[in-house]
């Protein structure tokens, strides 16, 4: 059979990360690789508990079809929350339950987005979002990240080198995968060179709450004043990704578009674990959870950072997360992370190499993304070991 690919889908090619994920399986192979939420974090007996009464008090309203919108108590929930702890005003905006944020960017690319128009990107930025774009016919022009965040000299000649710019992708918090966060003051440039251009800003943060060191910083959407900003925020790492549940906040203006992108692409987020999520956030320990699951990443991230200092050759540069899952290393500029790389995955580590998260994929990257949620301590000094024996060998060959 000849089949005749869509334009949409013929040019994106599969995630790397998900390739490499298959690696994970290998019982003797070092997952830095992966971007999983640490299984520890899990919330087990909680969620048993919950599922058990939902389906014992209520089971037809959590086995049902449910609203596209979603659950109407978990969105209220929601609200209240991101007032609160980011400062998200909805007075003017809207709220729906997607199913990941994952959805949340295909769902704006859906509704703003023609074939050929412009997303600017973070430059490196995570890959999902930027392949979800791709399928919609999407030209990405990257922006290059700094210590600080984007670099915004950068950002302001694209927005006016650029036609028909549809809208920026930032992840300005523990950023996929450099894990840099954007200061507040770039978060301010920011938004004010996208007023100034009149684009729109896709503003992604799945692990916002995740800080486990440094000073918070407000999101961009708590800076929108004119319903520039839409924002996507996720469950899958701070609850279980297997949820497949996320949020996305908007104009209200927005509401029927994004309701039947919503409705086109699968209806509704799944009812059970919607139910889940409400009746954690709202009768169980949500705030000590979140604090015990910062816990976590702070000591697994402080035990790779120390091994690296250890460990790595004085040419390999990386930068110190304030929060989130990554590290990104650097070999020195010139040097192609890609066959370093392989070789560490051919010695029992594997990594990502900085170049599956580029807006051109053509051009070579020094960096590469090391992820220390799911590897376990022993793993992690391990790993380093390995990763830095072999920087030594491969800076000086
Ligand atoms: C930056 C970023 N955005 C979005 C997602 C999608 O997350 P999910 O669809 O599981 O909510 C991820 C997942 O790793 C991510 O790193």
């Amino acid at each position: 059979m000849q089949y005749n690919i869509s334009d949409n889908m013929s040019d994106v090619k599969g995630s790397i990360i998900r390739e490499l994920f298959k690696l994970a399986k290998d019982p003797n192979m070092i997952a830095f690789g992966g971007g999983n939420p640490s299984p520890e974090t899990f919330p087990v007996e909680e969620i048993a508990e919950i599922t058990a009464k939902v389906l014992k008090e209520d089971p037809v309203s959590v086995l049902q079809y449910g609203l596209s919108e979603g659950y109407t108590p978990l969105r209220e929930t929601m609200k209240k929350h991101l007032e609160k702890v980011e400062g998200i005003s909805f007075e003017n905006n809207e709220l729906l339950i997607v199913s990941g944020g994952q959805q949340a960017a295909d769902l704006a690319t859906k509704v703003l987005v023609n074939r050929g128009d412009v997303i600017l990107t973070e430059d490196p930025a995570f890959i999902g979002c930027l392949n979800t774009f791709r399928s919609y016919g999407a030209k990405l022009v990257g922006v290059p990240v700094e210590s600080d965040g984007i670099n915004v000299e950068k950002l302001e000649e694209a927005l006016k080198e650029n036609e028909n710019v549809r809208f920026l992708y930032t992840i300005p918090s523990f950023q996929n995968p450099t894990g840099i966060t954007m200061s507040a003051e770039k978060r301010k440039k920011v938004y004010e060179l996208c007023q100034k251009y009149d684009v729109l800003i896709f503003e992604d943060n799945p692990y916002g709450e995740l800080r486990f060191s440094g000073e918070s910083v407000k999101p961009i959407k708590a800076l929108d004043t004119d319903g520039r900003v839409i924002y996507s925020g996720s469950f899958s790492k701070v609850m279980a990704p297997a949820f497949r549940l996320g949020f996305v906040v908007f104009d209200k203006e927005l509401t029927g578009r994004m309701t039947v992108a919503k409705q086109c692409t699968d209806v509704h987020s799944t009812v059970l674990f919607q139910h889940i999520c409400n009746e954690y956030l709202t009768n169980y320990d949500y705030g000590g959870h979140i604090a015990k699951t910062r816990e976590v990443y702070r000591r697994k991230c402080d035990l790779m950072l120390n091994e690296m200092e250890k460990k790595m050759h004085p040419k390999v540069s990386f930068n110190r997360p304030e929060g989130g899952l990554f590290v990104m290393a650097f070999l020195p500029e010139g040097v192609d992370s890609f066959p370093f790389v392989q070789e560490g995955i051919k010695r029992g580590v594997y990594c990502v190499p900085g170049v599956a998260f580029s807006a051109d994929p053509s051009v070579p990257s020094n960096g590469f993304r090391m992820n220390y949620s799911t590897p376990s301590d022993e793993q992690i000094i391990k790993g380093v070991d390995i990763l830095g024996k072999l920087s030594y060998e491969w800076l000086e060959k």
